[in-house]
């Protein structure tokens, strides 16, 4: 088959859980890059749900100082909320991007349910950036409530079907709102929890059938489609006593939603702009001069964990069938990444807000 190659703007993950420190059994700033340049992405955005958790402006440091020089594609970082975590936020905003509230248990220890702190933190936030919110199900009602009360911006991670009637009526009244959705959400179901076990369990939760295709429906009122790269080990996820909660997704995204775009299930203009257009402009990521990706849309291919570059080794979409390749990454004007293989040395990026 002849090749048709497409070429993209670097995409844009603002949801991506890298592991280092407290987890590099999972996943390291080096192999949670490659996985990112591998599937097409050069900007991501790290979770602070590390341990120790990026709360403090010494966790950050750590963490700016462990990436550089080890990093292939651009990385910035999301902080952590915690009740103590507020009196450092006029001194991280310039540093970091988002600030993380987990209102419900996840994984990981931070976890703000006490309406007292949620309050306190929403407050602190001086960052013109999204307060991104993990809020599942109704939870959501308090994160709005709160941005309203104090006219901040909120990001909705992994959002659900259930969360769009509310999200909706939010923006309506002009709350600053903005929502993301996870490929899990949209390309796997409950019904796939019986072949994958415990390897379909994270949060929030797979959807029902009838629940995908609203979300399906509803593609018009979410911004972004972030990947909530959780990676865990294969001993971790089938762990008899706690198993843990999420799943690699870096490196299947674009394969997985190239081949909606064969089904006529969404465009491939829509699809850059939820990967790539709006999360650079709601995050303000800085300007990749010289940036983009060629994929070869000609190519489809049965996922499989076969050379993948997450440490984790495993993903929960093996089976499926991908569209193109990513034949080529380039960021600012290098060759990072030809034909399967990474070129020269890690040369991406810390990156602040613009
Ligand atoms: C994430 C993780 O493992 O860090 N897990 C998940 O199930 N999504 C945490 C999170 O995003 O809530
Ligand atoms: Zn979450
Ligand atoms: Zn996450
Ligand atoms: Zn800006």
């Amino acid at each position: 088959m002849k090749s048709d190659l497409f070429r993209f703007p670097g995409l844009i993950d603002v949801h991506t859980h890298l592991r280092e420190p407290g987890g590099i059994q999972k996943e390291d700033f080096e192999t949670g890059t490659k996985a990112a340049v591998a599937g097409g992405y050069t900007q991501i955005l790290d979770m602070p749900n590390n341990a120790p958790s990026t709360t403090t402006p010494q966790a950050l440091d750590d963490k700016i100082v462990r990436a550089k020089g080890r990093i292939w594609c651009d990385l910035g970082f999301n902080f952590g909320a915690a009740r103590e975590s507020a009196k450092y936020f006029k001194n991280i905003y310039k540093k970091a991007f988002g600030l993380k509230v987990y209102m419900n248990q996840t994984t990981g220890p931070l976890l703000i349910d006490k309406f007292a702190d949620q309050d306190l933190v929403f407050k602190s936030w001086s960052g013109k950036l999204p307060i991104m919110v993990h809020a599942q199900d109704e939870t959501v009602e308090i994160a709005i409530k709160l941005a309203k009360k104090y006219k901040k911006r909120i990001h909705v991670c992994h959002t659900t079907t259930n969360q769009l009637g509310p999200i909706k009526k939010a923006r309506r009244e002009g709350t600053l709102i903005t929502c993301e959705v996870c490929p899990h959400h949209l390309l796997l179901s409950r019904d796939d929890l019986k072949r994958l076990g415990p390897l379909g369990i994270m949060k929030p939760p797979l959807l029902s059938k009838a629940d995908q295709v609203k979300l399906w429906d509803s593609l018009d009122l979410i911004d972004v489609i972030s990947t909530d790269h959780a990676p865990h080990t294969l001993g971790e996820k089938y762990d008899k006593l706690s198993p843990k909660f999420g799943v690699p997704g870096l490196e299947t995204a674009l394969p997985l939603l190239l081949a909606a775009v064969d089904k006529g299930m969404v465009t491939i203009e829509r699809l850059i702009a939820m990967m790539s257009t709006n999360p650079k402009k709601i995050f303000c990521l800085p300007e990749q001069p010289n940036t983009y990706v060629e994929v070869d849309l000609s190519k489809k291919y049965q996922i499989s964990n076969r050379g993948l570059f997450t440490k984790c080794g495993w993903t929960p979409f093996i089976g499926m069938t991908g569209t193109g390749k990513v034949r080529k990454v380039v960021i600012r004007k290098k060759t990072v990444f030809s034909d399967g293989k990474f070129m020269d040395k890690p040369k991406g990026q810390v990156i602040y807000p613009n």
